[in-house]
């Protein structure tokens, strides 16, 4: 599918893919160390392999990852954007995690994101999405206020850990 961000850029969004795995290491190359330091809560220049690999494929059930793109002048497809859960095991419940390129931050593309995988993941029977976000980053935490789901946080070791219902399917 096709969305439009604040500003009016067109962003694709679709699932992730094996092939996408060299992708990945590009957008983690244009994120900030902020940016970097707040998805993966470690100052990494670039994922591990293996690290990429098992974030390139999933099962599109228990695991699932969308990506936003878009292209470069040369025609080449670039990602922006990437937001995923993963079921804990044999239940209702998955971790969510959302990465939006700096470049790209701010028009509304990261609650685009959550918004789909929230649809996504229920079509899937997943009934809540919790994730573990940092005190200092108002943006994520802004962002889960600004659509109404910060419902449970939990200060725990110095981390905010974050559930919440998802909204029934539209
Ligand atoms: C969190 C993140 C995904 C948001 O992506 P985004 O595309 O900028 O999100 P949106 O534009 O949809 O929403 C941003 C909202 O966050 C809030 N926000 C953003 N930057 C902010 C800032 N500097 N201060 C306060 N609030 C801020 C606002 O509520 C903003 O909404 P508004 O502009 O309508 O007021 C992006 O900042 C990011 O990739 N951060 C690093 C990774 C991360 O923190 N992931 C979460 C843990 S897994």
């Amino acid at each position: 599918m096709t969305v439009e961000l604040r500003d009016r850029t067109k962003v694709r969004l679709r699932p992730i893919v094996p092939e996408d795995e060299p992708l990945l290491h590009e957008a983690v190359a244009a994120m900030s160390e902020r940016t970097v330091y707040f998805r993966f809560f470690s100052p990494i220049k670039r994922m591990s392999d293996a690290l990429a690999h098992r974030l390139a494929v999933v099962d599109y059930n228990d695991r699932f990852a969308l990506v936003a793109t878009t292209h470069r002048p040369n025609g080449k497809e670039r990602i922006v954007g990437v937001a995923r859960y993963d079921r804990a095991p044999g239940t209702e419940a998955a971790e969510v995690a959302v990465a939006v390129i700096d470049e790209f931050q701010r028009r509304g593309l990261g609650g685009q994101l959550l918004a789909e995988l929230a649809r996504v993941g229920r079509a899937h029977g997943i009934m809540s999405f919790s994730l573990i976000v940092l005190p200092e980053n108002r943006e994520m935490l802004g962002l889960l206020r600004r659509m109404g789901w910060i419902h449970q946080a939990k200060l725990n070791g110095g981390v905010y850990e974050i559930s919440f219902d998802l909204p029934d399917l539209a």
